[in-house]
């Protein structure tokens, strides 16, 4: 008998250019009355704020906008957001923006409901019950938080990327509009991009469902690579490969910003389902030490993982070759995804982030401990394999 395996999703996914102005009807259709709307100025002052307004008024929702956002949002943020939650007392939470606002709604939305503060609910499947009604709004084209189990913040004072996933933590709604995506600016598009590619990419070569290693007794939302997870993974490695130089070069042009939302959107099924892996385990690690965007740095090191990944994924890594447009072949698809980085501005090398030689021992003993992500990868490395692909990315 083969392996068991499940796929979640946001609860109801719309997409398509202009479906922003469908969020009045949906709103009305969950009843809601008084939303917590979480943005940031920079959406704010775009217009994108009030895009997403114009509808929930003319349903007659009253909205509590809240510009506390930030890149990259730390525990101060979550805490903010969660106290006007408290005083606002809203029946569903809007997140509106890039990764971090979705981030930062889903923070809200679980301690507001269960209490306490985002660190009790920090690990695998650790929420207790469902969640005040989410509804995200993705105005970037990468992380996928739009439909994923996962958040993510940042504790200055730990040093540390903290991370939650539970099925529970599912956006209600994930309303995706392209159109949303036309001002993000080339950076951001790039960071968020690449982002989008490897999720899909550390999913299609993640350790397989009927073997991946879960401890008896330990639950987690990933669970390794299953057929609907490959589906969406193959088709956001190819629709990333087609679009993301593009949307990043004419930020205008509709065509690549749909394929792009697109991509972001399978690619957050795929991870959300199978897991991430030591890309994502390594650059929590980096981001620890040095400043540097979720993107950027993934895109950084996904070369490096790749050729430490190929021994035992070469079959998986040829496929990706052929979804990309060039060999069939695992060596033409790692210098594929390393040109794409490269054209399309990803730093190529840890120490043009700040990292120094010292800090790269400590990176690595960071990241054997993250087993959680590191059981979703096809091979275990030992302290001594991530200095290898450490020192390969310095
Ligand atoms: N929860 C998940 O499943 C998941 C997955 C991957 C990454 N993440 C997290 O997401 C965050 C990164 O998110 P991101 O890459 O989407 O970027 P982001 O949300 O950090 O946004 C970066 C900047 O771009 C601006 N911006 C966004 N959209 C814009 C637009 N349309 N026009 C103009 N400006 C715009 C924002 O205001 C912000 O200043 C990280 O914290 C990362 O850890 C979460
Ligand atoms: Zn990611």
């Amino acid at each position: 008998m083969g392996a068991t395996w499940t796929f979640h999703s946001a609860g109801q996914i719309i997409f398509g250019p202009g479906a922003v102005t469908q969020l009045g009807e949906v709103a009305t259709r969950l009843g809601l009355r008084q939303i917590h709307l979480i943005s940031d100025p920079i959406l704010d002052r775009a217009g994108i704020v009030a895009q997403v307004r114009e509808p929930l008024r003319q349903a007659g929702v009253e909205v509590l906008v809240d510009l506390g956002g930030e890149p990259e949002p730390t525990l101060a943020a979550a805490l903010h957001c969660l106290e006007r939650a408290r005083a606002w007392q809203p029946d569903a939470i809007i997140g509106l923006g890039g990764g971090s606002n979705m981030d930062l709604a889903k923070l809200t939305a679980k301690c507001f409901t269960h209490g306490g503060q985002p660190g009790d609910y920090t690990g695998d499947d650790r929420l207790p019950g469902p969640i005040l009604p989410l509804i995200c709004i993705p105005t970037t084209a990468g992380t996928g938080s739009e439909v994923s189990c996962a958040d993510v913040y940042t504790d200055p004072e730990q040093g540390i990327k903290l991370g939650s996933i539970s099925n529970y933590l599912r956006p209600r709604v994930a309303l995706i509009d392209p159109l949303l995506t036309h001002s993000c600016p080339p950076r951001v598009t790039a960071d968020s991009g690449i982002d989008a590619l490897v999720h899909a990419i550390e999913a299609y070569t993640a350790v397989d469902n009927a073997v991946f290693p879960l401890p008896p007794g330990l639950r987690s939302c990933y669970q390794g690579r299953h057929p609907m997870g490959v589906a969406m993974a193959r088709e956001a490695i190819t629709l990333a490969g087609k679009h993301l130089e593009q949307a990043v070069r004419n930020g205008t042009d509709a065509v690549a910003r749909e394929g792009m939302a697109l991509a972001a959107l399978y690619g957050g099924l795929a991870f959300s389902n199978v897991g991430v892996a030591l890309v994502h385990a390594l650059e929590y690690a980096v981001a620890s030490f040095v400043p540097v965007s979720h993107g950027a740095g993934n895109g950084l090191l996904v070369p490096h993982v790749m050729r430490f990944n190929k021994h035992g994924r070469e079959d998986s890594m040829a496929e990706i070759g052929h979804y990309l447009g060039v060999a069939a072949n695992a060596d033409a698809a790692i210098d594929a995804v390393a040109a794409l980085a490269n054209r399309i501005g990803i730093p190529q090398r840890l120490r043009d982030l700040g990292v120094t030689e010292t800090m790269l021992k400590p990176m690595a003993e960071k990241t054997v401990l993250m087993t959680r992500i590191l059981r979703v990868n096809p091979r275990q490395p030992s302290v001594d394999d991530l200095m290898g692909i450490l020192r390969a990315a310095f």
